[in-house]
């Protein structure tokens, strides 16, 4: 009855609905700087050795599986396109979000639009080989739980770059924004995974770091997709209490992301640039 009530009062409709939308704001700022880190990383760290064929350099990276393999050219040219095309999406994936690019230079966004399904279809393929069928010796981490958890992501990231695709071409715009959005999620799960890990291990201090990564290997793109249904829903739902449970959800999300980004800059990236 209260809950009611509480629903019906304009003012109250209207902040839930402002601070949800404030919630998704200020979660798409934090996430596009973190990933524009991530960029900075890829390009202080593997710029160099890519423009000038100096593969060797990425044995100072600690903890690369499969990364330069001498007498490996195909294998390592293979790898080289995988970072090159990493840093694109990754910069570009993030743009395709903005409301005022979408609304003010829209021939930008179908253009960045292809470039960022082109390079994310292509990088999960070739994903998917570096995994499976690089040798010798071979790709992946020889560790079958965290090699399942990236080919499913590999998968989704085809599955849902197609189906964004598809929806765009019989001008279903809602249905692309949202297939775009997960596409743009599960795109982006390797990049969860690296934050997700940082965040973890400051906020438990280290506990249980092993098991935390086998299961975060498949959380990094299940979880982003289940915040986004629930955010969806929220969107959605008429009751002011689900509205604002959600944008406080999505604060406190937001900020072990911040916090795990800082962290993966100051542990595993910033060293290496
Ligand atoms: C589409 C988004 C992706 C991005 C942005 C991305 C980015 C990267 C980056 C930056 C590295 C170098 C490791 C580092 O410096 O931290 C890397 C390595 C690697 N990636 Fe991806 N990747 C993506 C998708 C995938 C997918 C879907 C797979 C597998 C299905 C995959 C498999 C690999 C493998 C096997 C390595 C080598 C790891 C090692 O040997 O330690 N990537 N990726």
């Amino acid at each position: 009855m209260a809950d009611a009530a509480l629903n019906s009062a304009p003012h109250t409709r209207n902040f839930a609905k402002r601070a949800l939308a404030a919630a998704g704001a200020t979660w798409f700022v934090v996430a596009l700087l973190g990933q524009w880190v991530f960029v900075y990383y890829i390009a202080g760290f593997y710029g160099h050795s890519i423009a000038t064929g100096n593969f060797a350099e990425w044995a100072r990276h600690p903890s690369l599986i499969t990364g330069y393999v001498a007498g490996d050219g195909a294998g390592n040219l293979f790898f080289a396109a995988h970072i090159v095309l990493a840093f694109v999406l990754t910069f570009s994936g993030a743009l395709q979000l903005v409301p005022q690019v979408r609304k003010h230079a829209i021939a930008f966004h179908r253009w960045n639009g292809r470039v960022f399904l082109a390079a994310t279809l292509a990088a999960a393929i070739g994903g998917l080989w570096l995994v499976w069928l690089r040798a010798p010796p071979a790709g992946g981490s020889e560790n079958h739980v965290n090699d399942t958890a990236i080919t499913i992501n590999g998968v989704l990231i085809i599955a849902f770059a197609v189906l964004a695709w598809r929806a765009v071409r019989r001008k279903d715009i809602a249905a692309h924004q949202n297939w775009a959005m997960r596409t743009y999620l599960v795109t982006n799960g390797v990049w969860f995974l690296r934050v997700g890990v940082m965040a973890w291990a400051i906020s438990t201090q280290g506990l249980a770091m092993d098991t935390f990564f086998a299961a975060w290997g498949f959380g990094s793109y299940v979880v982003p997709l289940l915040v986004f249904e629930a955010y969806l829903h929220a969107k959605r739902s008429d009751n002011a209490v689900v509205k604002v449970a959600m944008a406080g959800g999505l604060f406190a999300l937001t900020a072990l992301m911040g916090a795990g980004i800082v962290w993966a800059y100051l542990i595993m990236w910033g060293p290496l640039i």
